[in-house]
């Protein structure tokens, strides 16, 4: 379960990307965020991962205010959430199969296994045999597939993705909606940033509306 209680993020230019939000995200969920450029989307989903800091309010996690993690603890709360950065925050000097594998590698997992992983991570996103190419050579889509894939392969109970089908065309984006839709099947809890509110009236998935920082709208809960 995500909560945000009366949660504002003041950036250091004075500006604030985000005003009062508050909402309940059940466990199991899929919710949109959606609102135009601008919104708040981005800051909303770091905040949560914990990437950032809010100015005031309370962000809960299970119950966890993740303002008290730290340390272990912090990368414990880290664990159990998959990010998909809007800018996607790859190692671009390294492989795709190393991106894709270091969740599994941080946590011990073997050679054995993290190489199936990979295989079956980049099958789903439909980046099979993309393994030994360094990330830096890879277009907008082909990078977000693999910042998706990187988030996916632990398993994690929150999916956190960030305009994950934005560069992509139609067809593809469709593929990793689905994508999130499997995982969300398999259990995890997804929240989903785009600026397509098509996408999201199509759906007819729960949402979280937000303009100019604040929350304008929530839907289908
Ligand atoms: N690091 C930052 N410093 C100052 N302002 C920021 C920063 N990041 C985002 N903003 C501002 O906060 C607002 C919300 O941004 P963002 O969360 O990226 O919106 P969205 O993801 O919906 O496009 C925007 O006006 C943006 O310019
Ligand atoms: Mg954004």
């Amino acid at each position: 379960m995500i909560q945000m209680l009366s949660v504002s993020k003041k950036y250091e230019d004075g500006y604030y990307g985000l005003r009062d939000i508050t909402f309940t995200i059940a466990r199991g969920k899929f919710v949109f965020l959606t609102g135009e450029s601008g919104a708040g989307k981005s800051t909303l989903l770091r905040l949560v991962y914990r990437a950032e800091h809010p100015t005031n309010g309370t962000i809960l996690v299970d119950g966890l205010d993740t303002a008290a993690a730290h340390g272990k603890s912090l990368t414990a709360l880290r664990r159990r959430m998959g990010m998909v950065f809007q800018d996607y925050m790859l190692l671009f000097d390294r492989t795709v199969f190393d991106n894709v594998a270091l969740p599994l590698a941080v946590r011990g997992v073997t050679r054995e296994v993290i190489a199936e992983e990979v295989d079956k991570c980049l099958d789903q996103v439909g980046l099979s045999g993309y393994q030994h190419r360094m990330c830096s050579s890879l277009s907008g889509g082909e990078k977000q597939r693999v910042a998706l894939a990187r988030a996916l392969i632990a398993k994690p109970d929150i999916i956190l993705a960030d305009e994950p089908t934005g560069n992509l065309d139609l067809s593809n984006g469709e593929k990793i909606v689905e994508v999130l839709h499997e995982a969300n099947r398999q259990g995890a809890t997804v929240l989903m940033a785009t600026h397509d509110l098509y996408l999201v009236q199509s759906t007819r998935l729960p949402f979280v509306r937000l303009r100019g920082g604040r929350k304008v709208e929530e839907g289908n809960f």
